[in-house]
């Protein structure tokens, strides 16, 4: 089967001061650059993978910056330009892979950095057996609550049978590039994840079992966090 990895990392970063500090796909943690521990995992745990990198336009010094170690790998990389949504970037990365056509394509946020190998494991083997869509994904484990306008809470919301949705998503990638292009095409642009456009397509959408450490790193306290954390023996 062969199988390409689509990272999506042309976001702007608002909510982690990016103005300030540049966008956090390109900040360092534990002395690299997070989007650079992203492809050297996936390079590490499939070795055979296509790997795209959709960007910013704005970005491309940052990315030849962060990836600077790896620049010998340069040809192995297709870089391509995202969109103002995280749909349009992901379909620009279904795009670059046209010529290619993979059988799988797995969809993941780069600012998602911590990803092991049992994890994809569990995506493949879900695959082998026959998904077409496979979704990591972690039970809510906070007690939820719907909160009024005033700043009080209205309700509080079941937990149960609720998932928190990770990336890397899998999928059949001729599958998932026809339920994106319907989904632009019926004027649909801000799904934030691959695996609810699989849903609105009507593509069963499997789960297996994420990962409690592999967050998304979205505010500049994730940065820290995450820099603390490798930069430690103890973890
Ligand atoms: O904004 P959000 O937290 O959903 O971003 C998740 C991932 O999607 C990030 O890696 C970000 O760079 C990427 N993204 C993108 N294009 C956008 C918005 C977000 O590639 N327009």
């Amino acid at each position: 089967r062969s199988t390409a990895v689509i990272l999506v990392a042309a976001g702007r970063g608002e909510r982690a001061g990016a103005s300030i500090e540049g966008p956090k796909q390109y900040r360092t943690i534990g002395g690299k650059p997070v989007i650079l521990h992203t492809v050297q995992k996936f390079r590490t745990y499939l070795p055979n993978a296509t790997i795209v990198m959709v960007i910013h336009p704005d970005d491309e010094q940052l990315l030849a910056k962060a990836l600077k170690s790896i620049a010998h790998l340069k040809d192995e990389l297709i870089v391509t330009h995202g969109g103002k949504t995280r749909q349009q970037s992901a379909l620009a990365g279904l795009h670059a892979l046209k010529a290619l056509t993979p059988d799988t394509v797995l969809i993941h946020d780069a600012v998602r950095p911590f990803f092991d190998q049992m994890l994809l494991d569990r995506i493949t083997k879900a695959l082998d057996e026959g998904a077409d869509a496979v979704l990591p994904a972690m039970p809510v484990a906070d007690t939820l609550k719907r909160g009024n306008h005033d700043g009080f809470v209205s309700d509080t919301v079941s937990r149960a049978g609720l998932f928190a949705a990770q990336t890397p998503q899998s999928f059949n990638y001729a599958k998932i590039l026809n339920a994106h292009e319907k989904a632009a095409a019926s004027g649909q642009d801000d799904f934030t994840d691959d695996a609810a456009i699989a849903e609105w397509a009507g593509m069963p959408v499997q789960l297996v079992e994420g990962r409690a450490d592999n967050i998304k790193l979205t505010v500049k306290r994730d940065i820290e966090m995450a820099d603390a954390r490798l930069s430690t023996t103890l973890l």
